[in-house]
């Protein structure tokens, strides 16, 4: 089985997005996305891939993937796949961490698959009027540890905690 993970950051609702963006400018979360990324691979729908400002996309020193049912899609210096499956078995003897990155739908797909193994989730304080979201999962299947948080500051107009949970394997 593809063992993998996701990224994700949240607002109390579970809410991730709006009109095809981001909700809040966090740039902690961003330095956190970017460092735990870097050099991995990272999965996202093509509506997340068509969200990321032109200029900063592809993501830098990662391998990205697009998820399309659009067989005649193409980008520069980027994977296409036409499942969530044949893009996570393309990287089975990979050595680097495989991310699923979002936005909601392609986070729906991987929250049902077994191989998930990690999730890091950031929990911004806030209800922002989101139109996607990240689904609900059984927290007791995972173990849940504090790995950054963030106070108020000039730079961040809400505060937050960042989680990664891990598969209890046993369960
Ligand atoms: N807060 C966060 O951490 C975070 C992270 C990422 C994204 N976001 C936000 O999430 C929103 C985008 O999410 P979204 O749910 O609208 O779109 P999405 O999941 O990024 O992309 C949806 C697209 O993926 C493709 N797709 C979905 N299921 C598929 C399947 N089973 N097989 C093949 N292709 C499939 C389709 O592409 P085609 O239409 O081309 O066929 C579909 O339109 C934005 O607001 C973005 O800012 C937030």
């Amino acid at each position: 089985m593809m063992k993998f993970s996701l990224i994700v950051a949240m607002d109390k609702n579970h809410g991730i997005g709006k009109n095809n963006d981001l909700m809040w400018h966090l740039p902690k979360d961003m330095r956190f996305f970017k460092s735990t990324t870097e050099n991995q691979v990272v999965i996202m729908g093509r509506k997340n891939y068509d969200s990321i400002p032109e200029k900063y996309r592809p993501l830098s020193n990662r391998q990205n993937v697009i998820i399309t049912r659009n067989k005649a899609f193409k980008a520069t210096n980027c994977l296409v796949f036409h499942t969530v499956d044949e893009a996570l078995n393309h990287f089975i003897n990979d050595e680097r961490e495989v991310f699923i990155i979002g936005g909601g739908e392609i986070y729906k797909i991987a929250l049902n698959l077994e191989g998930l193994e990690k999730m890091y989730i950031t929990n911004v304080d806030g209800v922002f009027n989101a139109d996607t979201f990240f689904p609900s999962f059984d927290k007791t299947l995972w173990n849940e540890e504090k790995i950054m948080s963030q106070e108020l500051d000039e730079k961040h107009q809400f505060t937050f905690n960042t989680f990664l949970y891990t598969r209890i394997s046993d369960k």
